[in-house]
């Protein structure tokens, strides 16, 4: 009987411990595929998997909204009143608005004769059909491989809305080292958590997470900040979410003005950051 006993605890407990193993194992293997899926799409450069994204309307674009249902102008007038205001305000020669995608709603801010804007993305479809609709004596359009062909870039206000939020921290520290620096202003908008959930370190570029420039690890000094709330309301369905504003002013430049060449014109490329 007590062997009995004693053999059905040990098969029992053999069980057990396989479906425990197995489980397991299952799991490790679906944490570790995961994670070779974002390492592949971080690695790829922005070119390829923005394109992507706009071709298949996929993570935040829709036929409507290419640039993702966020840049309508209903759910944007915090954001175009706030860049109008500051245009309005401040003495400037050129405005580069990069990740520019299909100018949904800085078309509806007004760029004085004066001033010179460049919308800059690295999806070329969008920015052939924006040079068709809105390209003016100083409103241009240009398509770059990655942002190594921006680095030579500089002016007096950079614009970066809604692109943060859809980069890894890696791509984030880049820029902020490397872009920001060649710029006089800058104003970032992007999806933030007011409770201060953002810029997860497994953040992959491509799809949307929450950002915030002010917080660790990026700590920008930001001149002013401010959050909005946006109610969707789309076909029957309400949800809400904030975006933050960001205006980081930079003392210190003093570099002289330069444009950026089209990708088509030859200008160098690179895929080290996207
Ligand atoms: C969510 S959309 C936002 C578009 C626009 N700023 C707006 O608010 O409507 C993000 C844009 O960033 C662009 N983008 C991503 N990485 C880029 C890079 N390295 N250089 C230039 N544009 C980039 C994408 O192609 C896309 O158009």
């Amino acid at each position: 009987m007590n062997f009995v006993l004693k053999g059905t605890i040990f098969v029992a407990s053999f069980v057990v411990a396989a479906a425990g193993i197995k489980s397991y194992v299952d799991h490790s293997v679906r944490v570790v595929c995961r994670r070779f899926e974002l390492e592949l799409r971080n690695l790829q450069s922005d070119k390829k998997t923005f394109s992507e994204i706009y071709r298949t309307h996929s993570s935040w674009g829709t036929p409507e909204h290419l640039s993702g249902l966020g840049s309508a102008k209903r759910y944007t007038m915090p954001c175009i009143e706030y860049v109008q205001k500051f245009i309005d305000t401040n003495k400037l020669q050129t405005i580069y608005d990069f990740g520019c995608g299909s100018y949904e709603w800085m078309q509806h801010v007004s760029v004085p004769k004066n001033v010179q804007y460049y919308g800059v993305d690295v999806v070329e479809s969008v920015i052939q059909e924006n040079k068709r609709k809105y390209e003016k004596d100083n409103i241009h359009f240009v398509c770059i491989d990655s942002t190594d062909d921006f680095l030579k870039c500089s002016g007096d206000l950079l614009i970066v809305k809604d692109v943060f939020e859809c980069w890894n921290i890696e791509r984030m520290q880049y820029f902020f080292q490397h872009v920001l620096p060649n710029f006089k202003y800058a104003i970032m908008v992007d999806y933030c958590d007011p409770k201060g959930r953002n810029n997860s370190p497994n953040s992959p570029t491509g799809p949307v997470s929450s950002k915030d420039v002010e917080a660790a690890p990026f700590n920008l000094k930001c001149k002013e900040s401010r959050l909005y709330e946006i109610n969707f309301n789309e076909k029957g369905r309400k949800w809400k979410t904030s975006k933050k504003i960001a205006l980081w002013e930079n003392p210190n430049c003093v570099r002289p003005q330069s444009n950026v060449t089209d990708s088509n014109n030859g200008s160098n490329k690179s895929e080290k950051n996207g």
